[in-house]
C-alpha cells in the first residue's frame, strides 16, 4: 500500500535509487491503471530527490502529450520532433541535457529549469511514453540517472502494454 511506503531521503544519488525502485515496484505491482502508476512514479522521484519538475509525456500519433507529473504548470502539447523531448522520441534514446540554454530548440516550460534528463519508453521500436525530469541545477543529470531512471521506466514498460 503506498501509505507504507517510505522514501529514501539520506544517502548518495545512487543510493537513494537503489533504495527508491524496489518501492516503485511494490506501488505499481498492485495497481493496473498506467496512469495512476505514472502518477505515483512521477511523485515518487519527486520526493525522493525533489526536482524541479518531474513527469510524461505520451506519444499521441507523433505529437507528444503532457501525462502525470509533479511540478510546475507545463507545456501540454509538443509537437514531433520538437525539444529535449521530441529529440528522445525521434533518437529512441535517453537523451541528457547540461545546460539546457545551450540545447538547440530546447522547449522553456519554466524558467528555473536549468538541465534535463528524457528517458524514452520503447514498444516494438517505437516510443510510447517519455519520462521527463528538470533540475534547477546545471549538470545534474550523469549515467547514474540514466541507468536507474531506464530502470524505473522498465518497471513500468514490464508492467503496462501501452
Ligand atoms: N523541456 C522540454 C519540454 C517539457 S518541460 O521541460 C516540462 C523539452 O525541451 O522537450
Amino acid at each position: 500500500m503506498a501509505e507504507s511506503i517510505k522514501f529514501p531521503h539520506d544517502g548518495s544519488r545512487e543510493e537513494k535509487y537503489h533504495a527508491l525502485l524496489p518501492q516503485i515496484e511494490s506501488l505499481v505491482a498492485g495497481e493496473a491503471d498506467l496512469i495512476a502508476n505514472l502518477a505515483n512514479t512521477a511523485a515518487a522521484i519527486k520526493e525522493v530527490f525533489d526536482f524541479h519538475w518531474v513527469g510524461f509525456y505520451r506519444n499521441v500519433n507523433g505529437e507528444l502529450i503532457l501525462g502525470p507529473f509533479q511540478g510546475p504548470v507545463a507545456c501540454t502539447r509538443i509537437p514531433a520532433g520538437k525539444g529535449v523531448c521530441g529529440r528522445s522520441v525521434q533518437e529512441k534514446r535517453t537523451i541528457i541535457v547540461p545546460d539546457v540554454e545551450a540545447f538547440p530548440g530546447h522547449i522553456a516550460c519554466s524558467s528555473l529549469s536549468k538541465s534535463e534528463i528524457v528517458v524514452p519508453l520503447l514498444y516494438g521500436g517505437e516510443v510510447k511514453l517519455v519520462l521527463d525530469i528538470d533540475s534547477i541545477h546545471l549538470s545534474d543529470f550523469t549515467d547514474i540517472d540514466r541507468e536507474q531512471l531506464e530502470r524505473i521506466v522498465g518497471i513500468l514498460k514490464k508492467k503496462h502494454t501501452i
